[in-house]
């Protein structure tokens, strides 16, 4: 039995099945290893979404872009100083002191991405809210959320199926929503 197994392991199949397995090993673990650092690296400062969209910050505010463009955008430290600088507790809390060495060394803060679909996919959110959507729809409830986490994985399954319900039986609307090109050009 051992000695069959070594003799294919020797044989030319033998060697390509080493291989693949080696190779799929290799790549496995090299997507572990990226997937966990992308998990793992850490935001600039600990933003907690519901005690601000608690206080009745609206989402605009912060993410002017949604309404108006492809992107939503992130808020740049001056608009958190905005805010922030007439506060007392901003000078003492431990989880304001980022955000007083950012000012205090003229930094600003890198936000590391949660909400993304890959470059080859054009997503673009002012015909979604000018459609009547609200950011809740896809993002979930963020005055639940302290901090921002993807509630659902982005992929085409989700934005087609949404698409098709929207079309609402409109032919014209549903091949222009599940068109190849509406998403990727
Ligand atoms: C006071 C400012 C502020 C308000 C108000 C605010 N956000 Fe944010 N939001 C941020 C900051 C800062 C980040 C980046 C840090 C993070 O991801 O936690 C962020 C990140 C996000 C993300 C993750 C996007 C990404 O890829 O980084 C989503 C989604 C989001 N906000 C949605 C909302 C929605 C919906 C509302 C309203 C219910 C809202 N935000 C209100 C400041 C704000
Ligand atoms: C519209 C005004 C406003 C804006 C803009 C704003 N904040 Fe706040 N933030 C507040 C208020 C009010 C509190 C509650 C302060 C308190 O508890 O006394 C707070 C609390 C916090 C806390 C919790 C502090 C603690 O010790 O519990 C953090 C962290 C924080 N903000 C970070 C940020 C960051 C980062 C930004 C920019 C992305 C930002 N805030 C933008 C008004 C704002
Ligand atoms: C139809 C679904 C949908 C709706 C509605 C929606 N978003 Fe998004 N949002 C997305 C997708 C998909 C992405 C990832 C886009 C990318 O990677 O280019 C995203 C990304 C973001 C980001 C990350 C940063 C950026 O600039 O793109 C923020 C912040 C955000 N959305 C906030 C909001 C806010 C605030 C609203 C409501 C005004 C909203 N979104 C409504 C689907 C949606
Ligand atoms: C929750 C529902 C929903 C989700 C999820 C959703 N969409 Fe949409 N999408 C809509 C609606 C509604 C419209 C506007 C349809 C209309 O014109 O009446 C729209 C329109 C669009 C358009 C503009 C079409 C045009 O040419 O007018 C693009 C592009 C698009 N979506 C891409 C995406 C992508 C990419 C995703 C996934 C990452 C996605 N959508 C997820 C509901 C959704
Ligand atoms: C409503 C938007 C939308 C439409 C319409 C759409 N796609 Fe996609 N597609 C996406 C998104 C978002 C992704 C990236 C997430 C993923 O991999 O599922 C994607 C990913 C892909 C990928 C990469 C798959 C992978 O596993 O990496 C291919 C190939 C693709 N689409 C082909 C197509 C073809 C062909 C059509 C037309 C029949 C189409 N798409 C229509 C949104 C769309």
């Amino acid at each position: 039995m051992v000695r069959r197994l070594f003799e294919w392991v020797m044989s030319p199949m033998g060697w390509i099945a080493v291989v693949i397995v080696a190779l799929s090993v290799f790549s496995l673990a090299a997507f572990g290893i990226y997937r966990s650092q992308q998990a793992l690296k850490p935001q600039p400062i600990q933003f907690p979404h519901n005690l601000h969209v608690g206080l009745g910050v609206q989402c605009l505010y912060c993410h002017p872009g949604a309404a108006r463009g492809p992107s939503s955008g992130l808020p740049t430290i001056n608009k958190c100083w905005g805010c922030h600088q007439q506060i007392a507790k901003t000078q003492t809390s431990d989880k304001l002191k980022p955000l007083r060495d950012a000012m205090a060394s003229g930094a600003n803060f890198v936000w590391v991405p949660v909400a993304k679909v890959p470059d080859f996919v054009h997503f673009n959110h002012r015909p979604h809210i000018a459609a009547g959507l609200n950011c809740e729809n896809c993002h979930g409830d963020m005055s639940q959320v302290e901090i921002a986490e993807n509630p659902q994985v982005m992929n085409m399954g989700w934005c087609l199926s949404c698409h098709k319900e929207r079309a609402g039986g409109d032919e014209e609307k549903f091949i222009k929503l599940t068109d190849c090109g509406t998403c990727h050009y």
